[in-house]
């Protein structure tokens, strides 16, 4: 496990990212979020697609199950509107939800916006992989992160993943005093 590369997926769901019709801001946000909180050597896996549930689906299986990804990170998709249906292609492949996840992401959003109700967002389990939905502003995107990533490297963790070390000054992980860092 320690000489495979890490790998992170990064899926932006967007209409019209994905048709070219305006720049991906989100993918690029949540890697370079990534870059500032990780200090593991790690390689992205990024994909920018429609609004379109069978294929949310099959990214989000292929990135768990054929790329190895631990962590899947979803931009997009995520509100009320008809074509909104990230979260239910990400309910759909997981084993678990883990309904904390969505709680503490839309609890802190709501510091920032009353909109932040809006988002379905939320987060699960794929074999390997944590899944986590975050909404489409790339503004989001850190207000989300920040609120959730300290319980990321023990998730990864728990789910036997690799063991995922963060810079402190930008993020703080946190692992049960029992959890032991595994000899290299
Ligand atoms: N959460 C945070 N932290 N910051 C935001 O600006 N925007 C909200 C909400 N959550 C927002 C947020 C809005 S306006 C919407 S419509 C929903 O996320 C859903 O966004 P999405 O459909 O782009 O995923």
């Amino acid at each position: 496990m320690q000489n495979t590369p890490i790998k992170i997926g990064f899926v932006t769901v967007s209409d019209r990212a994905s048709r070219g019709e305006y720049e991906d801001l989100g993918g690029p946000a949540m890697q370079e979020w990534i870059g500032k909180a990780l200090t593991n050597d790690w390689q992205p896996v990024a994909r920018v697609i429609e609004d379109e549930q069978g294929l949310i689906e099959s990214t989000l299986k292929q990135l768990a199950d054929e790329d190895k990804c631990c962590l899947i990170l979803t931009t997009g998709g995520t509100g009320p509107a008809k074509r909104d249906v990230t979260p239910e292609a990400t309910e759909a492949v997981c084993e678990k939800i883990l309904d904390g996840f969505a709680e503490q992401m839309r609890a802190v959003s709501l510091q920032y916006v009353p909109t932040a109700i809006l988002s379905r967002q939320i987060a699960g389990i794929r074999g390997e992989s944590l899944i986590i939905n975050l909404p489409g502003k790339p503004s989001a995107i850190g207000e989300c992160l920040e609120a959730v990533f300290p319980a990321v490297p023990y998730c990864v963790d728990l789910i036997e993943g690799p063991y995922l070390e963060t810079d402190e000054a930008f993020v703080k992980a946190f692992r049960p005093k029992h959890a032991k860092k595994p000899s290299a």
